[in-house]
């Protein structure tokens, strides 16, 4: 069956754009899809814990096609937590109204020699088994999403124990400990490479790799710190056909360097103009770069046709080609559904003509026939 406005079934359209090979639209997705903004996420949670949902495939797969089930998108990201990992590794992880907390910080080398390295088909088995029933209940044509946390970014939670503004504890371990922070992040490239091949082995067709706090790098410490982790673990990984999405957040003076990485696809913000990146990163790279974002994840709050000028603006950036339709971040948890639902319906019109090139004005687009899905 195709996906709405498009020839081709979501699957074939999500790694079409995801390869840069050419599409009708552009597939879209919302990062953080399953949450809080839904009430049948909400109704769910209110019978089980956060980390019980994750722990437990049909729980798992239940909130996972919640969001599918009620906007209809063209992929379906397993329902978990970056910081999953972490805890197999062997620090408790809480989840508290605040946000998570991590009690046993990663202080020393000892703390970084004391981590263990995972088994993901024994110790996270339900993950990769919420992964093969979340693909089995949505059949061949709807791509399913797996990912991870960037080692930078999970490291940050592991040193500070908390999202904490600044990540000052990881910061100091940078400057004082470059070595054990070094030391640590290898050691996280490789047992996400791990996790990761354990989710492509159950079905995933993709994986996105969360660099939330890519951000609060220099380029140069960049370079030096989360550059060479993140190529281990894609490295490693080997995926192969599978594409790898990096996402990272507040990271344009990164994006040069990301283009490093490995990664098949660079997911951005919304301070980034994808038509100058792509521009430059041709130029730099001599690649077309395929690209995922990135609207204002905060532009949901707006009315819904003021959301479809946002969608259109983010696809007169690229023309629609190669470019997977997302927010530049998680959605919020107080937008309605109904504005979810405006930005997916306008990302699903079907392009008519798209012109292409620096000076593209915003695409064409049509409304799909009723009925047609
Ligand atoms: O995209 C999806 O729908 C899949 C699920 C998903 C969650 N977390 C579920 C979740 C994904 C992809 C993540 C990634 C994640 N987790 C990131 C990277 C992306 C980002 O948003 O920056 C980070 C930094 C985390 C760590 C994390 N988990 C934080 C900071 C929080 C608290 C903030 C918050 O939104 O409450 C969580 C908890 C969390 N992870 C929730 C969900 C749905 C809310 C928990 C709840 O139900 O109460």
């Amino acid at each position: 069956m195709p996906a709405p406005g498009s020839q081709f079934d979501r699957k074939t359209l999500f790694l079409r754009a995801c390869r840069g090979q050419a599409t009708d639209r552009a597939p879209v997705w919302i990062m953080r899809q399953a949450g809080r903004y839904l009430p049948e996420y909400r109704a769910v949670r209110a019978k089980h814990s956060f980390l019980e949902v994750c722990k437990t495939p049909s729980l798992a797969v239940e909130v996972s096609l919640q969001p599918f089930l009620a906007l209809g998108m063209d992929a379906v990201i397993i329902f978990s937590d970056i910081l999953v990992p972490a805890e197999a590794m062997g620090l408790p992880i809480h989840f508290g109204n605040g946000g998570p907390e991590l009690p046993q910080k990663i202080r020393s080398r000892d703390d970084v020699d004391c981590l263990k390295d995972f088994d993901p088909e024994r110790e996270t088995r339900f993950l990769p088994d919420a992964i093969a029933q979340l693909c089995r209940a949505l059949g061949p044509e709807v791509p399913v999403l797996g990912f991870a946390g960037a080692p930078w970014t999970l490291a940050c939670y592991m040193v500070d124990g908390a999202g904490q503004s600044g990540f000052p504890g990881t910061k100091r371990m940078l400057h004082s400990q470059p070595a054990v922070l070094r030391e640590l992040l290898e050691r996280i490239a490789r047992n996400t490479a791990r996790y990761l091949q354990a989710q492509l082995a159950a079905g995933a067709s993709a994986v996105q790799l969360f660099d939330t706090w890519a951000g609060e790098l220099s380029r140069e410490d960049y370079d030096a710190f989360a550059l060479p982790a993140l190529q281990l673990l894609i490295h490693e990984l080997q995926a192969g056909d599978a594409p790898v999405i990096y996402y990272s957040k507040a990271s344009n003076h990164l994006l040069d360097s990301a283009a490093r990485s490995g990664a098949t696809v660079l997911s951005v913000d919304w301070r980034v103009d994808m038509a100058e990146l792509r521009a430059t990163l041709l130029e730099r790279t001599g690649h077309f770069w395929p690209v995922q974002g990135n609207v204002d994840p905060a532009a949901l709050y707006a009315a819904e046709p003021a959301i479809c000028a946002a969608v259109q603006a983010a696809l007169a950036q690229t023309g629609a080609r190669a470019h997977i339709l997302n927010l530049g971040h998680g959605i919020l948890p107080d937008i309605p559904v109904e504005s979810a639902r405006a930005f997916i319906q306008a990302g699903q019109m079907r392009v008519e003509s798209v012109t292409t090139g620096g000076a593209a004005g915003p695409p064409v687009v049509a409304p799909i026939s009723p009925g047609q899905d």
